[in-house]
């Protein structure tokens, strides 16, 4: 019922600021998902089981992070028919991220630029919501580093954070990918990579012990990656038995929207525009890691058939974001439809 309902909606929706819409949308999501309400207007997912990284998912098609940086909408996002959730990315301290506006749709272009900059509560309100949520389906946590964290300490924000949600996580993804923290994605070069993630497996075997339960690591990388900065990275996620890789992140390229208003605004562009070049980093990982580490594919995802072509790419797993702005809870279903 409300998925044949978003059209409307989604029409007042885009009259309004993108973040006002976004926390609008948010807040009665989160209403929704309290009182039960979301869940008797949303259509059934069919089940469409999928084991990845030790994980059985109810479907293979998840919500990416970033929509719900706090973990705050966790029960009313569930209640859509997603497969699984990510919440995130958040920070070892409470950030306000950029200025506003930081967020723009280029509609003609199904596609967002934003520069959030990873505004969030902290970690520790991020847990006390984790914490309340009902959901118990598989909940990926999504941990970042603080904007004012210089670099040479990055690792000490992950592995605070890691430390902090590895008893509420089913998956934890490492994001070193937002182009919104300067030079964040540095930590993708080749020494700085293999320090991080030495340091995270260490850190996760000594959790496991603690916790009795062994909680994969994916590591969530950029579309704007050459061949040999793909070799580099894989090579890594091999050496180091990384449980997952999630690809991609947003891009900072504008050949595909050059000319369109907003199209200048700085930060990274999602949907319909990163959809290719994602899809090219899929198969090129996939090469590469073969099945020893599952690829979660994301990036402008609009219809089945372009989950198909991640899934037919290497990847084992999809997740939505722009999308499902755009075309709402139906294209959950859509996709689940098509890799049934
Ligand atoms: C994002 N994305 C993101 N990713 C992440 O790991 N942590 C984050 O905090 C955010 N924040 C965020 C905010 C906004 C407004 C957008 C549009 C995106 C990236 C997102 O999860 C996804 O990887 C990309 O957007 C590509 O997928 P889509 O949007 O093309 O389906």
């Amino acid at each position: 019922m409300f998925s044949s309902l978003y059209p409307l909606v989604r029409r007042q929706l885009f009259r309004m600021d993108a973040e006002e819409a976004h926390h609008l949308t948010l807040r009665l999501l989160g209403a929704a998902g309290r009182t039960g309400l979301a869940r008797a207007l949303c259509a059934r997912v069919p089940d469409a089981p999928r084991t990845v990284m030790g994980l059985t998912f109810r479907n293979p098609v998840g919500l990416a992070a970033g929509l719900d940086k706090d973990g705050a909408c966790i029960d009313g996002l569930a209640a859509l028919g997603f497969g699984f959730i990510e919440v995130g990315t958040v920070t070892p301290r409470a950030q306000p991220g950029n200025p506003r506006p930081r967020m723009f749709r280029l509609p003609e272009a199904n596609a967002l630029i934003n520069r959030m900059g990873f505004n969030n509560a902290g970690v520790d309100q991020f847990v006390k919501n984790v914490q309340a949520a009902r959901y118990s389906g598989i909940l990926g946590l999504n941990i970042g580093k603080n904007a004012d964290t210089p670099l040479e300490r990055a690792a000490e924000d992950y592995l605070y954070c890691l430390e902090r949600v590895y008893p509420f996580a089913s998956y934890v993804t490492v994001n070193i990918s937002s182009p919104n923290t300067k030079n964040l994605r540095q930590l993708q070069g080749t020494d700085e990579l293999d320090a991080l993630l030495g340091a995270l497996k260490d850190k996760q075997q000594r959790l496991t012990d603690l916790h009795g339960k062994l909680v994969p690591l994916a590591l969530k990388i950029a579309p704007d990656l050459d061949d040999e900065q793909i070799k580099s990275i894989a090579s890594i996620l091999l050496r180091h038995q990384f449980e997952g890789v999630i690809a991609t992140n947003t891009t900072l390229s504008r050949s595909a929207v050059e000319g369109l208003p907003h199209a200048n605004e700085a930060g990274g562009l999602s949907g319909m525009p990163v959809r290719d070049a994602s899809t090219e980093v899929i198969r090129k990982l996939h090469a590469e890691v073969g099945s020893a580490v599952p690829i979660i594919g994301v990036g402008g995802i609009f219809s089945g058939a372009d989950a198909h072509a991640k899934i037919a790419a290497g990847a084992s797993l999809v997740q939505l974001y722009t999308g499902f702005i755009y075309q709402g809870p139906a294209l959950v279903e859509q996709c689940v439809r098509a890799l049934a």
